[in-house]
């Protein structure tokens, strides 16, 4: 288990980092959110006021932040050339472009570099879209976390701390992201990984869930 590789890949409202999370801090592993590495990247290109509908100039400075993921499941830290970016990649801007972000290629790679440096040896829960089809294709456990569109919506919008009237417009958005995702982003369950559906769960019985399947994988 110590040196174990565990994939969290999932759409977004799934609930992938609070069973990430809990999945590695219950097993004693690190932890990688790779969506925060994308949100960070697209951050940067925000704040430098790079062209979100030019994948080429995208392209030019995929290389040119550093970022920064701590590992640790009970604070997960995020950097950007130095500065504390937790809260800033949360916020609706990135949110609205990291996906044209992501579906570059050059962006893609720099990042995939980085995550398997920090995946290293193993011993680490990794949550993203294409942590077992791509990042990590020998992980020694993949879970596809999914859940209805309307449970996902719902979860999205307690999140954002809205109310009711907002969960149409946060469904909007989330299967607008989808939709690019499933296109360029390499959205769809690995072979070979088990899929859990969170829909009807609450979130200690899909951590109980996901933690066995590790444990029976290790
Ligand atoms: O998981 P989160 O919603 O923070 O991810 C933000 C975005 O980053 C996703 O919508 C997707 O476009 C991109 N992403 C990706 N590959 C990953 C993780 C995230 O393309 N492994």
């Amino acid at each position: 288990l110590s040196r174990m590789v565990v994939a969290i890949d999932g759409p977004s409202g799934s609930g992938k980092s609070s069973v990430s999370r809990g999945v590695a801090a219950r097993l004693g592993l690190r932890y990688l959110d790779t969506g925060a590495q994308y949100r960070a990247m697209t951050y940067w290109m925000l704040q430098n006021k790079i062209d979100i509908a030019d994948p080429a100039a995208i392209a030019a400075d995929a290389g040119a932040p550093a970022i920064e993921s701590g590992t640790d499941p009970a604070a997960p830290a995020i950097s950007v050339d130095g500065h504390d970016v937790a809260v800033a990649i949360r916020e609706a801007d990135v949110t609205g472009a990291v996906s044209a972000v992501a579906a570059v290629p050059e962006v893609r790679a720099r990042l995939i570099a980085l995550q398997r440096q920090i995946i290293g040896i193993g011993g680490i829960v990794v949550e993203g879209r294409d942590i077992a089809s791509v990042v990590a294709p020998g992980a020694g456990a993949k879970i596809f976390l999914t859940a209805s569109e309307d449970a996902r919506a719902a979860r999205r919008n307690t999140e954002n701390g809205g109310g009711a009237g907002t969960v149409a417009a946060t469904r909007e958005a989330l299967t607008r992201r989808d939709s690019v995702d499933n296109r360029t982003n390499a959205l769809a369950a690995a072979s070979g990984a088990m899929v859990v559906d969170a829909t009807e769960l609450t979130l200690e019985q899909v951590i109980d869930q996901v933690a066995r399947i590790v444990i029976h994988a290790a």
